[in-house]
């Protein structure tokens, strides 16, 4: 018989997730110089939808080329990695790709799988997904930390996959690969996933598809201010933009605003002016060069031991050891 994995979730305890949206989006549309509003609200349940169908599209290879490397060279990933693992995903979404890394340890070991999301929603589809797997015991954190807790004699894997590091600019993402090491032990490995530098009109039609599933991803931030804080964004008076920035290396996206207005926020205790042609800058998404995650990985305190790429989609799984 086969033997069903359980599967719990743990909620993080945080102040009050309206206010702390609140005070986010006030922040941000208020900075002086360029508005801003921070990617991560990016996912709400309608938004996490829309970014499963940008995945399948045909002009954002990024999640087929993760996908692709982790079906051929799970193994050759596994085998690299110390025993026991314990296996922690940070950003699981719906924990599809995992699935071949989990089968790869599921051959050698009881495996506990740790998937950590912001979205209750994702974390649920996570778990319906990965239920058939033999070997392991899912235990989902909805939350937006990593937890190292484990038992001595065990080593941790951190998965922090599909360039989401790329959603963070450089110095930020130095900072995060930074404190990642701090809670591991050495031997402790993250594997890493960075979509690499391709040509800028590639790029364009990836972030501006020609459906519009981008550009509805985008424009769902400012629907959800409308729902959760009692906005009143007009939403077809926005325009999604795709940008390259060469100087950052990395795909922006921005709401820009059709025409001069003013947008109420209750909740936020904001009433906003907009001129027409102003962006809001909501995203922006780093591209690597391909022996960068070498440099990265030593100034965190890792050794990259191993780099898998994509030759469809230039796209690399780093694996990271910590010293
Ligand atoms: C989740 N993240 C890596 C995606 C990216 O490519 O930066 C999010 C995304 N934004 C627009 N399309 C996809």
């Amino acid at each position: 018989m086969t033997a069903r994995p359980n599967f719990m979730v743990t909620q993080a305890i945080t102040a009050d997730p309206v206010y702390e949206f609140a005070s986010e989006v006030r922040a941000g549309l208020t900075r002086p110089g360029q508005r801003e509003l921070p990617s991560k609200y990016l996912y709400d349940d309608v938004g996490s939808a829309l970014f499963e169908v940008i995945s399948v599209l045909p002009q954002y290879g990024l999640t087929r080329a993760d996908e692709r490397l982790l079906q051929r060279y799970a193994h050759e990933m596994v085998e690299r990695l110390p025993a026991p693992v314990i296996v922690a995903e940070l950003g699981s979404g719906s924990g599809k790709k995992t699935r071949y890394l989990l089968e790869a340890l599921d051959t050698r070991q009881q495996t506990r799988y740790c998937p950590i999301e912001i979205s209750h929603t994702a974390l649920t589809m996570c778990a319906r997904e990965l239920s058939d797997i033999d070997h392991i015991s899912i235990v989902g954190f909805e939350s937006e930390y990593l937890d190292a807790r484990r038992r001595s004699g065990q080593h941790l894997l951190v998965l922090f996959l599909g360039s989401t590091i790329g959603n963070f600019d450089r110095p930020a993402a130095a900072k995060f690969l930074r404190s990642v090491r701090e809670i591991l032990n050495p031997g402790d490995s993250l594997l890493l996933g960075t979509d690499l530098e391709k040509p800028i009109p590639q790029l364009i039609e990836a972030y501006d598809d020609p459906l519009g599933v981008t550009a509805a991803f985008n424009v769902n931030l400012l629907a959800r201010i409308n729902r959760e804080l009692d906005g009143d964004f007009v939403l077809d008076q926005w325009k999604h933009e795709a940008r390259f920035n060469p100087d950052a290396r990395s795909m922006e996206m921005h709401l820009r605003s059709k025409q001069n207005q003013v947008v109420a926020i209750s909740r936020a205790e904001l009433s906003l002016e907009f001129s027409q042609g102003e962006t809001i800058w909501t995203e922006s998404s780093h591209k690597y060069a391909t022996r960068e995650p070498f440099r990265i990985a030593r100034e965190a305190g890792f050794r990259c031991v191993a780099q898998w790429v994509d030759r469809e989609w230039p796209f690399a799984e780093n694996l990271f050891i910590a010293e």
